[in-house]
């Protein structure tokens, strides 16, 4: 077989093992200036050591391979042992969970558009992707953000950022690595919900757009999209349903059924809603979804627990026993059998 049709394989089965089993992927992949300014807010000590404590309290959850089907580590954390010396690396293969890892280096101010983001992290993508190859990495991520307000997101934002995820698309491709494609329209804001569908939506259909344009296969990649909701600080909040019911219509529209997975980051959400979501979305459109509708959410799993943990050997068990719970509640919404 030639290199390229290995590839193709090995990124099937990557994308189709993502999403099987009604699990999801555990986002750990914070950058070492977010992981601190989450700890900072609970005075967990804001080091290397802390860090590399938090990740090992994570990968070695007894049973999260239950749940979890693929974890996105950072650059820092892809090279950290727990403190019996094992590359968390091994231990996540060893549970049954697909190491991936973030792959850009940070959202920048954008020249000329006063306001807006652009995803940095191109230059020296193929060396850096087969490096994180060869350490084990299946997977790789890279995040674009869209601020909604007055006249935002531009054009010039949404193309720019939509250019680069096709690029680190094409290259991880490249690389036998399957892109988790996250393009985040944020919560920030008093805008409607209607209004995070129209830019969700713009946004998604130029992503696309872009990925085709790059020769990207999208039975390949995985989408790692917002929920269609109203902005964090707007009087109406819809109710759950009607956040599933908008969110669905609007990749309906969008996203490709060649798609083998829709993975949702939870942006600010509260941990319980972001399930309940979920849960609604899979739920009342069962039948209607081309793609499998999964999370993959950083805080929505972590934040009880490292609230539990607050950097105490003590406290590990129990915030061990929080993180699986909140694994756990997602795979029950992947099929639509969460309660609260
Ligand atoms: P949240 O679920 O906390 O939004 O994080 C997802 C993520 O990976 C952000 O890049």
């Amino acid at each position: 077989m030639g290199q390229i049709q290995m590839n193709t394989q090995k990124l099937l089965d990557t994308a189709r093992a993502l999403v099987a089993n009604d699990k999801g992927l555990l986002a750990m992949d914070e950058s070492n200036p977010t992981c601190n300014k989450r700890f900072g807010r609970l005075e967990i000590p804001q080091t290397e050591e802390a860090r590399r404590a938090y990740r090992e309290l994570i990968v070695t959850t007894p049973r999260l391979g239950e749940c979890i089907s693929g974890a996105i580590l950072y650059d820092e954390t892809i090279r950290q042992r727990t403190t019996a010396g094992t590359l968390f690396v091994k231990v996540l293969t060893d549970a049954g969970i697909i190491p991936g890892i973030k792959v850009d280096t940070g959202a920048k101010s954008m020249a000329m558009h006063p306001g807006e983001k652009i995803t940095e992290g191109l230059d020296g993508l193929r060396d850096r992707l087969a490096e994180y190859a060869r350490m084990g990495a299946r997977f790789a991520k890279w995040r674009a953000v869209f601020a909604i307000g007055d006249g935002l997101p531009s054009r010039g934002c949404i193309e720019a950022n939509a250019q680069a995820l096709a690029r680190y698309a094409a290259l991880s491709q490249e690389a036998g690595l399957v892109p988790v494609v996250e393009p985040e329209t944020l919560m920030d804001g008093d805008h409607t919900l209607a209004k995070c569908g129209a830019v969700t939506e713009e946004v998604l259909r130029t992503v696309f757009d872009r990925l085709c344009g790059q020769g990207v296969m999208l039975e390949g990649l995985i989408l790692k999209p917002n929920m269609v909701l109203a902005g964090s600080s707007c009087p109406r909040q819809e109710p759950v349903d009607e956040v599933a019911d908008a969110t669905v219509q609007c990749l309906l529209r969008v996203v490709p059924a060649a798609v083998p997975g829709v993975a949702f980051l939870s942006g600010g959400q509260s941990a319980e809603l972001a399930s309940a979501r979920l849960n609604a979305m899979n739920l009342r459109f069962a039948s209607r979804l081309p793609w499998a509708v999964a999370f993959s959410f950083a805080r929505a799993i972590q934040q009880p627990a490292l609230d539990i943990w607050l950097g105490r050997d003590t406290n590990v068990k129990a915030a061990q026993g929080a993180l699986l719970h909140r694994a756990k509640c997602n795979r029950a919404a992947r099929r639509g059998e969460y309660t609260a």
